[in-house]
């Protein structure tokens, strides 16, 4: 019994199921379609990047599927508890975290997540734009209804860098580390950003979607020049491309297991698991704050994510929203102008 779809949809679907090839005789009865449309079917669905053989007299086997994100939506490749019941693929769109933001205005179920093969406004946190060129890169938006308090969201922001950094193990040979709030780095350089928009009253939330971007397969001439931070990303660092179907299964599933975590054991572990992962314990750090620059020791992540710096020897300081810009490494004196 073949679902419904497209001709093209129900054709694939044939061909994934079988062990081998599927004889034409078959899909043109089970698609309902002529020998002529099958065929044109086939064609198109080369065009698109599946590998199919086909063999006169026997008929057609798939051979490879293409590294696109349709692939991802058709089949999960695990099963999820929330990330990932359902999953929307666009070709293009603005911005996967106002797609996510619309579904959640009408009541999509948690964990629906959006992703997108191109953005054309990719946007950044503190209202920066987030560069998304066409098959490059990971743009993922997840809509969460978490039943915690509007205070404790960025410790969700918290937990989707930690299982960044997780997929990341899996994927390079080299350490991932998370700046505060939640840029994670690959060789000191920007990989990765998370921007989270929240939808709540005083007391409880409504939803947060969770914006991923994660740089795949660009080059660094595609990184503009006026960047924050200096960005990589992972094709950089392997000098090899990444296949990137794998790579958001494994994300998937990695915030999925992180999520379930975070519900049943509360934001300590999250907090355990950041610090180990951070790129600045210790460091002496400058950061961009709403309010200006403010510079100390980092000192800890407290219990609604916020950063703790020691701003004087007497003096810690807490920062909800901001950006660390600069780190430097050793021992020294607080630096001077502060507490
Ligand atoms: C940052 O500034 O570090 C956060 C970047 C977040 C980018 C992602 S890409 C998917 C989602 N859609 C957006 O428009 N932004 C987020």
């Amino acid at each position: 019994m073949v679902r419904r779809g497209s001709q093209g949809d129900k054709i694939l679907h044939l061909l994934r199921q079988a062990q081998g090839f599927v004889s034409s005789q078959e899909i043109c009865r089970e698609v309902r379609i002529s020998r002529s449309a099958v065929w044109k079917q086939i064609e198109s669905l080369r065009r698109k990047g599946y590998g199919i053989d086909g063999v006169s007299s026997i008929g057609y086997r798939l051979s490879h599927l293409p590294d696109s994100f349709r692939v991802l939506e058709m089949e999960r490749g695990f099963e999820p508890l929330r990330i990932g019941s359902r999953i929307l693929v666009q070709e293009e769109t603005d911005s996967t975290n106002d797609d996510a933001w619309q579904l959640g205005l009408q009541g999509a179920e948690e964990g629906t997540v959006v992703i997108a093969e191109m953005q054309r406004a990719g946007k950044g946190r503190r209202g920066r734009r987030w560069i998304s060129p066409a098959g490059k890169n990971l743009y993922a938006s997840i809509l969460l209804r978490p039943p915690v308090l509007p205070s404790e969201a960025a410790l969700l922001t918290l937990m989707a860098a930690v299982e960044l950094c997780e997929t990341l193990k899996e994927t390079v040979p080299v350490a991932p580390r998370i700046k505060w709030p939640n840029d994670v780095l690959l060789g000191g350089k920007k990989v990765a950003g998370i921007l989270a928009e929240m939808h709540a009253e005083q007391e409880s939330i409504h939803f947060l979607v969770l914006g991923i971007g994660v740089n795949l397969n660009m080059t660094q001439d595609m990184f503009p020049e006026d960047l924050t931070y200096p960005a990589t990303s992972v094709q950089c660092v392997l000098e090899r491309p990444v296949e990137r179907v794998p790579f958001a299964r494994r994300l998937l599933k990695n915030l999925d297991q992180g999520y379930e975590r975070f519900l049943q054991d509360g934001p300590a572990p999250v907090r355990k698991r950041w610090i180990e992962n951070c790129a600045h314990i210790s460091d002496w750090l400058d950061v961009d704050t709403p309010k200006g620059v403010v510079r100390g020791r980092f000192a800890d992540i407290d219990e609604e994510g916020a950063l703790v710096l020691e701003v004087s020897p007497s003096r810690l300081e807490r920062i909800r929203a901001g950006d660390v810009i600069r780190l430097s490494r050793g021992k020294g004196r607080l630096p001077a102008g502060n507490g």
